[in-house]
């Protein structure tokens, strides 16, 4: 649909505190909702989180920890510390949840004319930090416009002719937003940060309102209760570098 803005979510992690002050900066801004997945894990608000992205109808691919928890991967490959948090979460959710989990689409999923992807576009567990890793995703995807997450760490690449170009679209500690202006015959793969566990230095919650009818991708970060969040984690026994984590923003 032209004019369709879409709100792009990712890594929510279980953070409905987070969640809630994305949804609050957002009102009125988006028509339609994409979620990146690692909707749960982490964080202390598993069904809340589950339930709200369920209640928004938003479009949602799996992350690693949706398929560790809803019981469809094994959690060899995750350390201690996230294993635990896997269990916890597991333990928390409705059947009804945990089978909404399992039956979510792999990346890459097509819709409004932007691909959704997890990690890589051919691995949805692998990470994309460089812009070597980030080619297969540039050059495959049927749209030119991809988003991904899986690294909690907002921003992104771009390609033209034979170069990848490393974006560093983060808004400053004093601004909410920054708008990226997307260039014809350019291809983009784009991560909107993470809603609950950003990784890259920034705690503030992170989230992408894409406008492809104007070329205007705006990347967001707003401030949410990170002490509630930390006080419901040790309540639940959630292991304690998990709360620590949040207030660092790595
Ligand atoms: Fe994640």
């Amino acid at each position: 649909m032209p004019g369709t803005r879409i709100l792009v979510l990712s890594d929510l992690h279980a953070n409905a505190t987070a969640l809630d002050a994305v949804l609050a900066a957002a009102e009125g801004r988006w028509d339609v909702c994409v979620c990146l997945g690692d909707v749960v894990g982490y964080g202390p608000d598993p069904s809340e989180v589950t339930g709200r992205i369920r209640a928004m109808g938003a479009t949602t691919i799996r992350g690693n920890h949706d398929k560790a928890i809803s019981g469809i991967m094994d959690t060899v490959d995750f350390n201690p510390v996230a294993r635990a948090a896997v269990d916890w979460t597991r333990a928390q959710l409705s059947a009804e949840n945990l089978n909404w989990l399992a039956e979510l689409h792999p990346g890459p999923f097509a819709t409004n004319d932007i691909v959704l992807i997890h990690g890589a576009y051919q691995d949805e567990d692998e990470y994309v930090f460089t812009p070597s890793q980030a080619m297969d995703g540039l050059l495959d995807s049927s749209s030119a416009v991809t988003f991904f997450g899986h690294t909690h760490h907002q921003g992104g690449f771009s390609f033209l002719d034979t170069t990848v170009e490393l974006l560093q679209i983060r808004p400053r500690a004093t601004d909410s937003f920054t708008a990226l202006r997307l260039e014809p015959g350019r291809r983009y793969l784009l991560n909107p940060g993470s809603v609950g566990q950003p990784r890259d230095g920034d705690p503030r919650a992170a989230f992408a309102i894409a406008d492809l009818e104007h070329q205007i991708v705006e990347f967001w970060r707003v401030p949410y209760d990170i002490t509630a969040v930390q006080e419901r984690m040790r309540s639940a026994r959630l292991p304690e570098p998990l709360a620590q984590r949040l207030a660092l923003g790595r």
